[in-house]
């Protein structure tokens, strides 16, 4: 009998990749997306009232409280729906021995400001602000609840379906404000690993069908970037005439402070599932998903 999968979150930007990558794959096992509407996991006891009669082997949590910034004012929020919510499907995955698939990020990192080189999975957290002490905590908590937790943590998407499915991210932003002002200015002193959303997704589908270890996995493209260098790569390869400049995070003050160095190490995930394509060849692949979409 094909593995039965509860997607949550399928409309979000990985959610809706998922569906994707899912259907490419031929559909490989039973996915029953459940949007918030018909499952809020916010609400304590929502996730066993809707999920108590149904029947299913895998748990893949792709919703999350994801405004960075608005977590700082609604922490409240943040926890319930990144931490709260998160040991709730753990507890309910064991209860009905399944397994959580559990998305987390490397905003989980940050606080050690001397680190320059890629985390591995087993370095120490450190959050820089409430949305990643929110996503620690349910990595912790998803782990005390249950031994069958899968920890995904990913990066910087860009996917086809935007945030929270609404087309808009960080390659859409840079393309429409190079087209409109003909000048940016991006800073450069935050690095981290931009990921296309459709080549995670693959590697989830994989996750389910191949199965691997419990615990934590690093997700993300190869390399690394400053928001500056990914800007810039771009701005190039949608071909705009447009400059971009370096500048300050201080010149950008925002609600939530960023890590400074968030690169994720996603070797032991090559090791499992193969190589992850560099950032750029994936933006290059996004850039002509979005152009054929145009014409
Ligand atoms: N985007 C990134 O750059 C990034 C980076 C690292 C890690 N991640 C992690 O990747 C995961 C997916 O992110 P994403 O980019 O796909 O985010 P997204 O586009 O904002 O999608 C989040 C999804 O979660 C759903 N959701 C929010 N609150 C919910 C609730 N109380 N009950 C049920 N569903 C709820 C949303 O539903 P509605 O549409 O109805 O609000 C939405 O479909 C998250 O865990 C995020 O922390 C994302």
């Amino acid at each position: 009998m094909a593995l039965r999968v509860v997607l949550l979150g399928p409309d979000g930007q990985l959610g809706h990749a998922v569906r994707r990558a899912h259907a490419a794959a031929g559909e490989p096992f039973e996915l029953q997306p459940l949007p918030r509407a018909d499952l809020d996991i916010a609400v304590p006891g929502e996730a066993e009232r809707v999920l108590g009669d149904r029947s299913f082997d895998v748990l893949l949590n792709c919703a999350g409280f994801t405004e960075v910034d608005a977590a700082e004012d609604d922490a409240g929020s943040a926890f319930a729906v990144n931490a709260h919510a998160v040991r709730s499907l753990a507890e309910l995955g064991a209860a009905r021995e399944a397994r959580l698939i559990h998305i987390s990020t490397d905003y989980v990192f940050g606080g050690d400001g001397s680190r320059d080189r890629p985390l591995p999975e087993n370095a120490p957290v450190a959050p820089v602000n409430v949305y990643g002490e929110s996503k620690a905590l349910g990595e912790t908590l998803a782990g005390d609840a249950h031994d069958d937790v899968v920890v995904v943590r990913t990066a910087s998407l860009f996917g086809a379906a935007g945030i929270g499915g609404r087309g808009g991210n960080f390659v859409n932003t840079v393309i429409g404000n190079a087209r409109g002002t003909g000048s940016l200015r991006i800073v450069d002193d935050r690095t981290m690993s931009p990921t296309s959303s459709a080549d995670v997704a693959r590697v989830l589908v994989r996750m389910v069908t191949e199965g691997c270890d419990p615990g934590c996995y690093h997700i993300v493209n190869s390399g690394s970037a400053t928001w500056f260098e990914f800007a810039r790569a771009i701005v190039r390869g949608a071909g705009i005439e447009a400059t971009v400049a370096p500048c300050s995070t201080s010149n950008y003050p925002s609600r939530a402070r960023r890590p400074r160095y968030s690169v994720l190490d996603n070797s032991k995930a090559v090791g499992a599932f193969g190589a992850m394509a560099p950032w750029q060849d994936a933006l290059e692949r996004y850039l002509q998903l979005r152009m054929r979409r145009q014409t």
